[in-house]
């Protein structure tokens, strides 16, 4: 006798080395299957007649990869039913990652050492070849009280059509993309120490900055070099509206003086992280190096604005990056913040005072 069955939906088929996973956010199995029990999985997406007592399909139904046409299908779990099936698959791959415990495995900890040692250092910083507009390496100072800093670090995304100082966007890309001090990892090499913290020390953030309005600077696409502290030009023209448009429309681009396109350089980063993680990690890091960029902007009284809302592709086109390797992360801006009178920026409303109306 055959039942009609149906497989879950959505289904998550991994097909990696000699091996292939099904899964879904339905369900609590992941099952290693052969190829013919796929087969089976993909028949009966639209229902197949199978046979519920082969025991192949009995433990398909067991496990809920297959159910009858009346049985009800256990409904996706916030919040994967709104992100969906790629987001849940990576949050479940990376869930009780195995790092090492320094303390306990001391022989795992060596090999690992060994393997990542295996591979050439990656070049840090791309300085080959190319000019630079070399930054000013005094620093302007602030007598700008901390906590009153951290009060007013806001996001600001309406400036004011006013240049910034070449001396404020030397310290802002110092602090926020330059090393600060330098540390001997041993076996690791020479870490960077920048003002945010980064797994690793690995530092992949780097700094593509499209100035429009700083005093002293033609305006342009450049790369911040963080070792030589200055400018290398990318391209000699990219416009207010190209920026709006890559970041859809948000009009932080409108006035700003200039942005920055945070870009991952992953070849630093996956030397030494080689687990599915570290993609998670580095968006972590680049979110560190975005807060330090908008305190430091505080602190010299500019505004800065953040968004993860970009036309990807083509923000990595118009950077020249070299493949899929190297990818933008956040788009920044910076200019001199439109601030209403009660302190907030222009265009942020303050809750109003139900008992003043
Ligand atoms: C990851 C991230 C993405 C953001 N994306 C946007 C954005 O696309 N547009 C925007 O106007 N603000 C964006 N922001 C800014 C937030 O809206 C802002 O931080 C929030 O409203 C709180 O305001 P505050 O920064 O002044 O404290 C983003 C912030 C972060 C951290």
């Amino acid at each position: 006798m055959t039942e009609k069955l149906f497989t879950v939906d959505p289904l998550v088929i991994e097909c990696e080395h000699a091996k292939t996973v099904v899964s879904s956010p339905r369900l609590s199995a992941r099952l290693k299957v052969a190829p013919e029990v796929l087969t089976t999985l993909l028949e009966a997406r639209a229902g197949s007649d199978l046979d519920p007592d082969d025991p192949r399909v009995a433990h398909l139904k067991r496990t809920g990869f297959l159910r009858g046409d009346g049985a009800e299908a256990p409904q996706t779990p916030r919040p994967w039913d709104t992100w969906g099936v790629a987001a849940w698959n990576y949050h479940q791959r990376i869930r009780d990652t195995r790092f090492i415990e320094h303390t306990h495995e001391e022989e795992r900890s060596e090999r690992y050492l060994e393997e990542v040692l295996s591979r050439p250092l990656p070049v840090a910083p791309r300085t080959e070849g190319a000019e630079v507009l070399l930054l000013p390496r005094t620093r302007s100072r602030t007598a700008e009280d901390f906590w009153e800093v951290l009060e007013r670090r806001r996001t600001c995304r309406r400036f004011e059509d006013a240049p910034v100082d070449l001396q404020h966007l030397a310290d802002i890309l110092h602090y926020s993309f330059a090393p600060l001090r330098f540390v001997d990892a041993g076996q690791m090499g020479v870490l960077q120490l920048r003002a945010a913290a980064s797994g690793g020390a690995r530092h992949e953030t780097d700094a593509y900055v499209a100035v429009f309005n700083v005093a002293d600077v033609a305006p342009g696409l450049y790369r911040y070099d963080e070792i030589r502290h200055g400018l290398a030009p990318v391209r000699d023209e990219v416009t207010r509206d190209q920026m709006e448009h890559l970041t859809f429309h948000q009009g932080f681009y409108e006035r700003a003086a200039f942005g920055v396109f945070t870009v991952a350089m992953t070849e630093r980063f996956v030397w030494k992280y080689r687990h599915p993680v570290a993609y998670k990690l580095l968006h972590h890091n680049v979110g560190h190096v975005a807060q330090v960029f908008s305190t430091v902007c505080a602190a010299f009284r500019l505004g800065a604005a953040i968004t993860g809302a970009i036309r990807n592709s083509e923000a990595d086109a118009l950077l020249g990056l070299a493949g899929p390797a190297e990818f933008v992360t956040f788009a920044l801006a910076c200019g001199h913040p439109v601030i209403a009178p009660d302190g907030l920026p222009g265009g942020v409303q303050a809750p109003i005072d139900p008992w003043r109306a």
